[in-house]
């Protein structure tokens, strides 16, 4: 991580979350016993957020979706796909946006551009965000194990992430946030490059795992950055 990166951090203190269900409420977990404040939101109010937001403590709080983008200095996206242009564009100017989502046909509906592949779903929410700075993070991995494998900068069995992004210094904020929330990163290239860490790759779900086989039962396989840039060269299209 860069010197500047680890200086903004300092200064980086409150976590927005557009989406509080299984990937954005185990982000918020991990954000808020790394130390940042969280801001949660869902599609239904924030009254819906009681439970999560008692669970989490007095660093948690639950607002509407443009007041947890306006509220984080960092956010994370982390909705169906389908539902991406509810996203508040206002209060994400010029803020890095973490992008979890994946695109399923049969909870999305076709998207003709994803299956002609001629974009990805991470460049379609960069176009709805023209003012942000969108990275893929957090896409790839099963929240269950996402949860079990985060551990302290310089464990020996740190797990390593994916992240996709067009703006090196979004990048280097992501990198800083996994660090403090326990994990390493790879850098899986540009918004273009994120189907390479999409469902149906190498390095899909099945990398944390251990493989297909055990995937619900499993507790987690730690990561290193050698095998994830094996699954991600590996991709095919
Ligand atoms: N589950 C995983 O392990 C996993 C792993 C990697 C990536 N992903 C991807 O990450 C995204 C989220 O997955 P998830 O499993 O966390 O889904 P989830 O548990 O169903 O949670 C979705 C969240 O998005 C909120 N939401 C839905 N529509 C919204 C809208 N229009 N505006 C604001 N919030 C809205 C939901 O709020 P309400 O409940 O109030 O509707 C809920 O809080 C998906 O794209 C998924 O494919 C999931």
């Amino acid at each position: 991580m860069s010197g500047l990166a680890r200086r903004l951090m300092v200064f980086m203190t409150t976590v927005g979350f557009i989406g509080s269900g299984n990937i954005g409420g185990t982000v918020a977990r991990l954000a808020v016993a790394a130390g940042y404040d969280v801001v949660l939101s869902n599609s239904r109010g924030p009254q819906t957020l009681k439970e999560l937001v008692d669970e989490l403590g007095p660093k948690a709080s639950a607002g509407t979706s443009a007041e947890a983008a306006a509220a984080g200095d960092l956010v994370v996206v982390s909705i169906p796909l389908k539902a991406y242009r509810d996203i508040p564009v206002e209060p994400l100017a010029g803020k890095t946006v973490l992008d979890t989502n994946n695109y399923y046909t049969q909870r999305d509906g076709a998207f003709p551009e994803l299956d002609a592949a001629s974009t990805t779903s991470s460049e379609l929410l960069q176009r709805h965000l023209t003012t942000s700075k969108v990275v893929k993070a957090f896409n790839n991995i099963y929240f269950e194990h996402l949860r079990a494998l985060a551990r302290p900068t310089g464990a020996a069995d740190r797990s390593v992430l994916a992240i996709a992004g067009d703006d090196a210094g979004a990048k280097g904020e992501t990198t800083a946030f996994l660090d403090r929330i326990g994990y390493d990163t790879v850098d899986a290239g540009s918004l273009a490059d994120g189907w390479r860490l999409q469902p149906g790759t190498p390095s899909y779900g099945f990398l944390y795992s251990g493989g297909i086989e055990n995937f619900w039962e499993s507790p987690g396989v730690p990561v290193d950055a050698a095998a994830l840039r094996a699954k991600l060269a590996a991709a095919q299209r």
